[in-house]
């Protein structure tokens, strides 16, 4: 499996106008607002939003808690959401660099206090193995008690049953796409100590609320 995080970035730097103009019933969009919504947040909640992308789901949190990070590799799309975010007079909402893999790449995260995590619809890029340790370095700037919630593709039964809704469920078949099945990033958040919910919105794409006491 091709994996090139510069390629990845440079996809959803030249894809940016594409994907904010997506109709608001695009799966990703109705993912996204359940897991906004299993993320719970109140106002003393600091959230980390890992692939960020223009930071729209970032912009919402910030109205509901107190400090939102949006993390992307993408440098469009943070100069997009910076912009956006001034422009409404966010004042609780910053954009760094840095990638689900190393989180910390860009920034020291460690000493941010994020309690909470949404990963929405970036997972999926990665292949399994980075997947695993993206989640583990998430988790480890984690304090706990903490909430992360992963909304994607995910396989909640065989893609091979169902090539017609790969489109509505914004999966590409495998070029720049690498979604596991539920039960994988199930076991791999569960091995990471955390208790785990599941919500199956679509055959292939769902919602993830991962506790860690
Ligand atoms: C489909 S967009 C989703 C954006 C946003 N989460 C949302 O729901 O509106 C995917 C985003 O994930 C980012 N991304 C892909 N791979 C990433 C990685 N390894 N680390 C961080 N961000 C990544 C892309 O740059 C892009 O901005």
């Amino acid at each position: 499996m091709n994996y090139d995080k510069d390629q990845v970035a440079e996809l959803f730097d030249n894809k940016l106008e594409h994907i904010e103009s997506r109709p608001d019933d695009a799966m990703f969009k109705q993912v996204g607002s359940k897991a906004l919504e299993a993320l719970e947040l109140d106002k003393n909640d600091i959230l980390l939003d890992a692939g960020t992308g223009a930071g729209n789901n970032a912009m919402k949190a910030a109205l509901s808690c107190s400090r939102v990070i949006g993390i992307d590799i993408s440098r469009k799309s943070l100069d997009r959401a910076g912009i956006k975010a001034s422009e409404k007079g966010f004042e609780n909402l910053e954009f760094l660099y840095g990638s689900i893999e190393e989180p910390n790449e860009g920034t020291d995260l460690t000493s941010y206090g994020i309690n909470k995590i949404l990963v929405n619809y970036a997972l999926h890029h990665l292949p399994d193995e980075l997947k695993k340790q993206g989640l583990a370095n998430l988790a480890g700037i984690m304090k706990r008690p903490g909430r992360m919630v992963i909304g994607d593709i995910m396989f909640f039964e065989d893609p091979e049953a169902h090539l017609e809704k790969f489109e509505e469920a914004g999966y590409d078949g495998g070029e720049y796409d690498h979604p596991s099945t539920m039960g994988f990033l199930k076991n791999t958040l569960e091995d990471l100590g955390a208790s785990v919910r599941v919500e199956r919105l679509h055959p292939l794409a769902g919602v993830m609320i991962a506790d860690f006491l």
